[in-house]
């Protein structure tokens, strides 16, 4: 079950963007996520009771972003064992609720193998429960931490890359603290650089057709105080030409064993764009998105999504099939793939929390992987 609730209290700290919290009221426990579908207009949570409705939170991307959707899998988990469902089938539907992003699958089944060895060591539903919680919590924790890292090792990147006098960076999606238990991945490098009084201008992509970017990025820009631009996709080209682009910096949502970068769609054009204009192009991504069992970019799955996400114009919670305000002639068929692949030769560096991969090379991202604690 879900509900909905205004949220409440001061907002002294605007970088820190609260996007799920774990409560205990004496009804039970709950997962209270901020509904990123009705931002910027509206702050408003919902509240799940169930792991059901936050399948549906991640299927109508209320909550998004591959970081969190990790945590979110995991506080799902938990959940569902805190309120006695079905574990297995509560961790099943989580993880089947988005193709791309393998952070999902890393959550889930985290939280649930937590579960499962509490409840072969003991027999006790109610300390399983409590397992699975403390590996949502930690993995919550962690996350915050390679956030804090990732923007620490970019930041130095970005001044080794470039020459002094402010940063002009490019960014597409949303990567800031509504995808993270800290303040993100490429967004965090660039708030480091804002800080560092080194960010000359963030160039916000709006991001088509969901609008991530002039919803959610600008958002993000505008509380933490930055230069910030938003432009429609289609004009980074001109920007390029421009001479106005010293970086682009994005996300990942499953980098393949061979360095592959699946991201929203639309960051493969910006890195065939930024190798013809000499920028380099630079991925900011916990080791969580790294997923060894994924080969090469052919082997992972694009999401595709409904085609009136792109005939309609609507905020997309009030979409849906007839739901939005129509841009095409009834009946038109729609391409909608959720992201796309960059190959690893478009690549310039990969930033985690253990350091920087550049060349992107599957032997460089195994040794950098294998330097991470086991989670
Ligand atoms: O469809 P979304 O909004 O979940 O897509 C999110 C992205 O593509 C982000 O760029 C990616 O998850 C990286 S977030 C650190």
């Amino acid at each position: 079950m879900v509900d909905q609730q205004a949220r409440t209290g001061g907002d002294k700290r605007p970088t820190e963007i609260p996007a799920i919290r774990w409560e205990e009221p004496p009804e039970g426990p709950v997962l209270v996520l901020l509904d990123q579908t009705r931002l910027p207009a509206e702050e408003v949570e919902l509240v799940c009771t169930d792991a059901a409705a936050l399948v549906e939170a991640i299927r109508s991307l209320a909550v998004r972003g591959a970081p969190l959707l990790g945590i979110a899998g995991a506080y799902g988990v938990a959940l569902a064992a805190a309120r006695g469902f079905d574990v297995a089938e509560a961790a099943r539907a989580l993880e089947e609720a988005r193709p791309t992003a393998v952070n999902l699958s890393v959550g889930v089944r985290r939280a649930r193998a937590a579960h499962q060895a509490e409840l072969a060591r003991t027999g006790d539903p109610t300390a399983a429960a409590v397992a699975a919680l403390a590996a949502a919590r930690a993995l919550h924790q962690e996350d915050a931490e390679a956030s804090a890292r990732m923007a620490a090792h970019g930041l130095a990147l970005l001044d080794e890359l470039l020459s002094g006098g402010g940063h002009r960076i490019l960014t597409h999606c949303n990567t800031g603290s509504l995808v993270s238990g800290g303040e993100g991945t490429a967004f965090a490098v660039a708030l480091a650089a804002h800080r560092a009084g080194r960010l000359r201008r963030l160039w916000v992509d709006e991001t088509r057709p969901l609008l991530q970017g002039a919803r959610l990025t600008a958002y993000e820009a505008a509380r933490s105080g930055m230069a910030y631009t938003l432009l429609t996709d289609n004009a980074a080209g001109s920007l390029f030409a421009a001479g106005e682009v010293d970086a682009v910096l994005i996300g990942a949502d499953r980098i393949a064993a061979d360095g592959s970068v699946a991201n929203k769609v639309g960051s493969y054009p910006l890195a065939v764009l930024a190798r013809y204009h000499h920028v380099p192009f630079i991925v900011v991504a916990p080791l969580t998105t790294v997923d060894p069992g994924t080969p090469d970019g052919a082997s992972i799955e694009i999401e595709q999504r409904p085609g009136f996400e792109v005939t309609e114009v609507a905020a997309p919670q009030a979409a849906g099939a007839g739901g939005g305000i129509p841009m095409a002639p009834l009946g038109t068929q729609a391409y909608n793939p959720a992201f796309d692949v960059t190959p690893p030769e478009l690549v310039t560096a990969i930033v985690t929390e253990e350091g920087v991969v550049s060349p992107v090379t599957a032997e460089a991202l195994a040794e950098l992987c294998a330097r991470a604690p086991a989670g």
